[in-house]
């Protein structure tokens, strides 16, 4: 395959695919990133849109073994942000100027989270004058609550299906019927249904993962015909049965984070030149495996910030992995850290835009539904 023209290029097989994920040579990955970075400039323009993140709660009662807020670690302080908290949250990024703001959480679905979530886009809707816009990403939820919580005027949502490969996925999550990669799939189906703009992704680097499951999960995206990427490196979480493995194999070495930086980069580039106008986030992983991490996924083609907006004194008990970027600033520090590596990607920002997913609006004026 020819890689000086990849930006010209309408589809990609799946062994294209992984070869462009694999891609090692620095020079040979400067020019995917530049591909996708005009199909960026051509498909999206080269604007990078902000959600504000808020997230709300660490109780979880998944037990995910690589997660650092799984149910399982006892270490983990949890914690529950009131009302008045996550609102007040809410008016800090709404004074700021940024449109659009992400609510993230562990995974519950008792009525009392529900209803919780239910008021709180209420709340939010009611305290920007319907000018603020909300992604949900709190998990597998009934068709019901979904319903519900767009009613209440949430309109895009997020659901990693962490690996495309049932079998990757089995060996992510303990076999007790509650960690289904069926249901997660059908998850998707059912946000699509109740009219959500939706989003999912991947972690990146997993052990045992090939580049061939990698072209697999943007495939996957394609399939399912998602409109927004959220996916980044896998990063070693040592309080985790997953982390501890990962550890003991040399997961953790110098090497093997540059290993899965690079893969992640490649990603996020192959996803751009793959499905071209939706929305791709330039992910905390990235920038925790490397200081330009964000600004380097900006450079391979993301169009999607996300400046944590979480209360200082939470942040440290919101990791998902080790040494989590950001953990020890401010909200107002890590958006003026954003507002920088946007800059130096060559990216404007669009501030006050909601910055829905083009592909979303693209497939609405085809009328073409999904299941
Ligand atoms: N490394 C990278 N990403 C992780 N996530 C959870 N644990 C890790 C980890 N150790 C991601 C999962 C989840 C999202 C909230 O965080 O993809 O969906």
């Amino acid at each position: 395959m020819e890689l000086n023209n990849l930006a010209g290029r309408g589809s990609f097989t799946r062994d294209e695919l992984a070869r462009l994920i694999a891609l090692e040579d620095p020079a040979e990955r400067e020019l995917l990133y530049a591909a996708a970075r005009e199909v960026k400039a051509r498909r999206c323009g080269l604007v990078t849109y902000y959600r504000g993140l808020i997230e709300f709660s660490n109780v979880c009662t998944k037990d995910c073994l690589y997660c650092g807020i799984r149910k399982s670690n006892h270490a983990c302080a949890r914690y529950e942000l009131s009302r008045e908290d996550v609102l007040a949250q809410a008016r800090w990024i709404h004074g700021r100027g940024i449109g659009s703001l992400v609510l993230q959480s562990g995974e519950r679905s008792d009525p009392k989270f529900v209803a919780f979530v239910e008021g709180l886009v209420r709340d939010i809707k009611a305290l920007s004058g319907g000018r603020l816009g909300i992604t949900l990403a709190a998990g597998e939820q009934t068709e019901e609550t979904y319903a519900r919580w767009f009613a209440a005027g949430a309109h895009r949502y997020l659901l990693r299906i962490e690996s495309s490969s049932p079998a990757l996925y089995a060996g992510l999550h303990p076999d007790d019927g509650k960690h289904r990669w069926d249901v997660r799939d059908r998850c998707l189906a059912l946000l699509r249904r109740c009219g959500y703009q939706v989003g999912t992704g991947v972690m990146i680097g997993l052990p045992g993962q090939t580049p061939l499951d990698l072209a697999d999960d943007l495939l996957y995206f394609r399939d399912r015909d998602v409109d927004m990427i959220g996916m980044g490196p896998y990063v070693v979480a040592r309080g985790t049965p997953l982390g501890q493995a990962a550890i003991a194999a040399g997961g953790d070495a110098p090497e093997a984070r540059a290993r899965r930086l690079a893969l992640g980069l490649n990603m996020v580039a192959a996803c751009r030149l793959l499905l071209k106008d939706v929305n791709i986030a330039s992910t905390t992983a990235l920038q925790t495996l490397h200081p330009d991490g964000l600004m380097l996924g900006i450079r391979a083609g993301a169009n999607v910030c996300m400046p944590s907006a979480t209360p200082e004194d939470r942040r440290a008990s919101y990791q998902l992995y080790d040494n989590k970027s950001g953990v020890d600033d401010s909200a107002l520090s890590s958006l003026a850290a954003m507002n920088a590596r946007v800059a130096a990607a060559g990216d404007a920002v669009a501030l006050s835009d909601w910055g829905d997913s083009r592909h979303f609006f693209a497939r609405a004026a085809t009328g073409k539904s999904s299941s």
